[in-house]
């Protein structure tokens, strides 16, 4: 089922052209330093995500900005009788994801959240974790429009992603993390810009379903009809 994706990657760039922030060689040290990121949370938080999702058998699922896949395979291996699929803009992301995770029912492609290669209307369920933090308001907005195409008439969108922090601790990672990495789009989540633009992308009533580490929150929206 890989074959062909695996030969479009040998020739693909290390990133594809966008204004999201690729992660390259941070693909290579990703999984090792993940766990601090989150203080210890985030096996924790990929395993209860994909425990949520309402996936029966022959459902399609669609993980965005997957990175080296944590979350994809953890929702491959509970929905074994489901087909996940995983795109990053980075070549070293799916590298490893391909290296280390995939499964007979998960695959990952290099693809941009903001042309998702996929036909109108063919996925059950689109999840993200930590992405929509990498992507500026208008990216975000194209993005979502682009998950909105892809997900079927009452599919839905959970997104595990930073917010408004509800933690003092939480609240200075969030702070440093804007200041320190000079990224505009995490004080944007925190002041739960992200929120407003699924609204605004034709999703219905938002849905919070958890919060982990002390600023990351998981909400979730349906397309609407
Ligand atoms: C912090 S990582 C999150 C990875 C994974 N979802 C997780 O929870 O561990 C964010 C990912 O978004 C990817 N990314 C940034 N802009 C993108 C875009 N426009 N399209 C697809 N992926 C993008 C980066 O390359 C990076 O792998």
């Amino acid at each position: 089922m890989n074959t062909g994706i695996h030969s479009e990657l040998d020739e693909s760039p290390d990133s594809l052209p966008t204004e999201g922030r690729v992660l390259l060689r941070a693909a290579y040290v990703y999984d090792a330093v993940q766990p601090f990121v989150t203080l210890g949370q985030e096996a924790r938080m990929n395993c209860w995500l994909a425990d949520q999702l309402p996936l029966t058998d022959g459902m399609r699922a669609l993980d965005v900005g997957c990175g080296t896949g944590l979350l994809t395979v953890a929702i491959a291996e509970r929905h074994l009788q489901c087909q996940v699929e995983g795109i990053d803009a980075s070549k070293p992301m799916i590298r490893v994801a391909r290296k280390k995770r995939t499964r007979s029912n998960c695959i990952f492609r290099q693809a941009l959240a903001e042309e998702l290669p996929y036909p109108d209307q063919h996925f059950d369920i689109v999840t993200s974790a930590l992405f929509f933090h990498h992507v500026n308001r208008g990216l975000k907005r194209r993005c979502l429009l682009e998950i909105h195409r892809v997900l079927k008439p009452g599919g839905r969108l959970v997104i595990a992603d930073m917010d408004r922090p509800y933690t003092l601790l939480g609240t200075l990672l969030s702070y440093g993390a804007w200041i320190l990495f000079r990224q505009p789009e995490i004080k944007e989540n925190m002041d739960g810009v992200l929120r407003v633009e699924v609204s605004g992308a034709g999703f219905g009533t938002i849905q919070d379903l958890g919060r982990f580490s002390g600023y990351i929150r998981v909400f979730a929206a349906e397309r609407l009809q």
